[in-house]
């Protein structure tokens, strides 16, 4: 079986790359390397041995896409391809609607014209739910208003999927949400590596146990949570790659829309996320207190129920092996 994945030189799209190669799928990728590197194909050729081809342009252009789903005709699509800081998306709003809307629609209209092109894969996010009424997170909880343009694309774009399935019957739209991605992968040769000031707090940790910053500021300590710092539901980037091979085995045969949530189905706090990576690492940081952060919501984690019942999914990894292989990744990558 043959998967194009678009930004599969990204944080998660290299993981999910190296994972399906390792399933013996066939992999072409498209990525723009608007954030990511030519050099990391060498680092999956270097953990699966094998060398996937990449197309290098912006998927946002959909004869160039068309072409290229004409020469590979895969069976599936993966499409991870879009901008995802959410601060910047609220600075240029028109910038992400373009970017993670044409993207969808340039890589759907190029499934349209491969007819044995089945299913695509779609990257979305927890973030969908916006501030929730009840926690954990299933996957039929409201969808809520979006707090940021980043988060309102990924809304539009799972609206976008359910159009175009109703109209290609034949066709299955696998939609993931994805809950907070961190770690890298075991070997250290694949990982995150934000360019600038990063937004999310795991690449921020990483660079302040490394060094490169000098203190970790907690974006608010008087949320209504044990230890008042905010909740999230962490995720090793490994056990996220995984959730896709799973869902392409199972789904082979579904037809429709399917919505799942991948995360780890635990709630932990800023302050526990901290403890947990001075602990992997043996590395002591210095914290400061801030005010809370514009948008943030002060819990959200998943129910991860559907995912194990319908897709055997399993987390593999702990927190602390995936602060311990952040940690080793940025140390050979400072
Ligand atoms: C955000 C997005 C999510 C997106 C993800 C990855 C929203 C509401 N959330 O997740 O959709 O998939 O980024 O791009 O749109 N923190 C600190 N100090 C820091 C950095 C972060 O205390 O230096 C805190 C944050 O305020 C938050 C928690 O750590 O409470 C997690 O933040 P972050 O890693 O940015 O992820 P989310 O905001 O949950």
């Amino acid at each position: 079986m043959k998967i194009l994945v678009t930004g599969g030189l990204g944080f998660i799209g290299s993981h999910t790359v190296v994972e399906l190669l390792q399933n013996n799928f066939d992999v072409c990728i498209i990525d723009n390397l608007a954030n990511s590197k030519m050099s990391t194909v060498d680092n999956i050729t270097a953990i699966t041995n094998k060398k996937p081809k990449v197309y290098c342009f912006d998927v946002c252009d959909s004869a160039k896409t068309k072409e290229v789903f004409s020469t590979e005709r895969p069976d599936a699509v993966i499409h991870f391809a879009g901008l995802k800081a959410v601060g910047e998306s609220c600075e240029k709003p028109l910038l992400y609607y373009h970017v993670n809307i044409d993207a969808t629609l340039s890589v759907l209209n190029a499934m349209d014209s491969v007819p044995t092109c089945k299913s695509i894969i779609f990257a979305s996010s927890a973030t969908v739910y916006g501030v929730p009424n009840s926690l954990p997170l299933t996957e039929t909880s409201p969808i809520q208003d979006a707090t940021s343009p980043y988060g309102e694309t990924k809304i539009i774009n799972e609206r976008i999927l359910q159009d175009w399935a109703k109209v290609n019957p034949q066709k299955s739209a696998i939609i993931l949400r994805y809950f907070n991605p961190i770690g890298a992968h075991p070997s250290g040769l694949l990982g995150e590596d934000p360019n600038g000031v990063p937004n999310n707090l795991m690449p921020y940790v990483t660079r302040v146990a490394t060094k490169q910053a000098p203190y970790l500021k907690i974006n608010g300590n008087d949320y209504d949570t044990l230890d008042g710092t905010a909740i999230r539901d962490y995720i090793h980037v490994v056990d996220l790659a995984r959730g896709h091979v799973l869902a392409l085995n199972k789904l082979k045969d579904f037809r429709g829309v399917y919505i799942c949530n991948l995360g780890s189905g635990k709630g932990t706090s800023v302050l526990e996320l901290i403890n947990a990576y001075k602990k992997a690492t043996g590395v002591d940081f210095k914290v400061e207190f801030g005010p809370k952060r514009a948008g943030d919501v002060p819990a959200n984690f998943a129910s991860i129920d559907k995912a194990k019942r319908e897709l055997g999914f399993e987390c593999k990894y702990t927190l602390e092996d995936a602060c311990k292989h952040a940690y080793m990744y940025q140390l050979k990558h400072i």
